[in-house]
């Protein structure tokens, strides 16, 4: 007798289960290569959680479900999780982008008032209304992407009446999008202009007062600590106040000079530290024996046009757990594609296209402490995929500048199909017209 479930996805070319591992925990070293593919693959879904996955043939007989969607011709995998982004913004910053490529550098140019304090005045200029509108399209277009959990910072409006709309403008737009997201407050990104002569002052006021009264429409906190942006101890500090408050830590540390970021974030048992271009070797070897997770944001080096890019080959050898990530921003990386950040990681990190796939699935869950709930296959969990139309896994940085997310898949539910050749009805939908 055939069990009844809610769903079946057959047909699926090659599916990417990565349950050769264990369902949760980051996985590092050799163990980065492992995908569990399946030809042939499909998936039963029951109240929007996978009750199995195997060859097509084996799911068909073994379960029964009402609806059937054929995914014949596609390879799918677990939903992107996207665990560095920056969509609370208003205005875009593409002349900056010309500045630079005309040989502007970044940090000049932000320490000009262009760069975040440029993003602070739009958002702050914005009303609650047109922020939550531009959060909610930049939503939708990470479903878009594939990315099924994102993690989103606010650090556009650097007091706290700005900070605390960017935080509402996350969670109304939340309600409207399909996405799992998790939420970071990130007041430390900058110094704002009414307190750069006074810079203790603004410590105070994040450890004080913006940090106890916005935790709870937060889940994380991070801080931009570089040198000239927020040092060591400021780090220190409003990140011991956030975690007194109940927030979770992440670090943007030794982005573009070293400091001890990496070292600090393990120091302080943060889920992750973030960008690290210019990490120590005891920051690897400190990262290496901690659960702190190394995401790695090749898109930002890319579009910097610095060429800095984290040591990703030392880092897996050494066995940190690495994730990769769009660091989706208006200044320093303008991409929501994982995609292309695949081909980014496997053209300037070096890494494997296994590695890739880990890493911006299971070891991303774990740093946003969702690996219980997404990153793989594994029965029990969400039922949270994409369908990629390629011609197998090793494909998905290969074919770059594009988008081959055919569709998202979230809880079970198609909710977002971009291909325009096919049927808009997603229950009749194959790959080409053939079949
Ligand atoms: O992660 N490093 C700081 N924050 C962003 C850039 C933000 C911006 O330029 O608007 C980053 O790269
Ligand atoms: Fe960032």
């Amino acid at each position: 007798m055939a069990t009844p479930v809610d769903r079946l996805f057959v047909h699926c070319k090659q599916l990417v289960t990565l349950a050769d591992g264990p369902a949760t925990g980051p996985r590092r070293g050799e163990a980065m290569r492992a995908l569990g593919v399946v030809e042939d693959g499909a998936i039963a879904v029951k109240d929007g959680r996978i009750v199995a996955t195997g060859a097509t043939d084996a799911i068909a007989r073994d379960y029964a479900a009402k609806e059937e969607l054929d995914l014949s011709g596609f390879v799918v995998m677990p939903g992107f999780v996207d665990c560095h982004t920056h969509p609370v913004f208003a205005a875009t910053r593409e002349r900056e982008f010309h500045m630079r490529c005309q040989g502007a550098d970044y940090m000049a140019i932000a320490q000009k008032g262009g760069g975040i304090l440029s993003s602070m005045r739009s958002v702050r200029a914005a009303s609650l209304q047109e922020l939550t509108d531009v959060t909610r399209e930049r939503l939708w277009g990470f479903l878009q992407n594939g990315t099924t959990t994102v993690e989103a910072k606010t650090g556009y409006g650097l007091s706290l009446a700005d900070e605390e709309k960017s935080l509402i403008a996350l969670r109304d737009a939340m309600v409207d999008v399909p996405l799992r997201v998790s939420r970071t407050f990130l007041g430390a990104h900058e110094f704002p202009p009414e307190y750069r002569e006074d810079r203790e002052a603004y410590v105070r006021l994040l450890c004080d007062e913006m940090i106890p009264r916005l935790a709870k429409l937060a889940d994380s906190c991070d801080v931009f600590a570089e040198p000239g942006v927020f040092d060591r101890v400021q780090s220190l500090r409003i990140l011991s106040a956030a975690r007194a408050e109940g927030l979770r830590l992440r670090m943007h540390a030794d982005e573009l000079q070293p400091m001890g970021g990496a070292e600090l974030a393990v120091e302080l048992r943060a889920d992750s530290a973030d960008h690290l271009g210019k990490i120590s070797e005891q920051g690897i070897a400190a990262m290496a024996g901690s659960d702190t997770t190394a995401v790695l944001l090749p898109g930002t080096g890319f579009f910097l046009g610095k060429d800095i890019y984290a040591p990703a080959r030392r880092m897996i050898e050494a066995g940190c757990a690495v994730a990769i990530a769009t660091d989706f921003n208006p200044g320093s990386c303008h991409t929501q594609s994982m995609t292309l950040i695949h081909t980014l990681a496997c053209v300037k990190l070096k890494m494997h296209p296994q590695e890739a796939i880990v890493a911006s699935t299971i070891n991303a869950a774990f740093s946003l402490q969702l690996d219980g709930e997404v990153g793989t296959l594994h029965a029990g969990k969400r039922a949270d995929f994409v369908a990629l139309d390629i011609p197998s896994w090793e494909a998905i940085g290969y074919a770059f500048g594009g988008n081959p997310v055919a569709m998202t898949i979230r809880d079970g539910d198609p909710v977002c199909i971009n291909a325009s050749d096919r049927s808009p009805d997603p229950f009749v939908m194959r790959r080409g017209g053939g079949e």
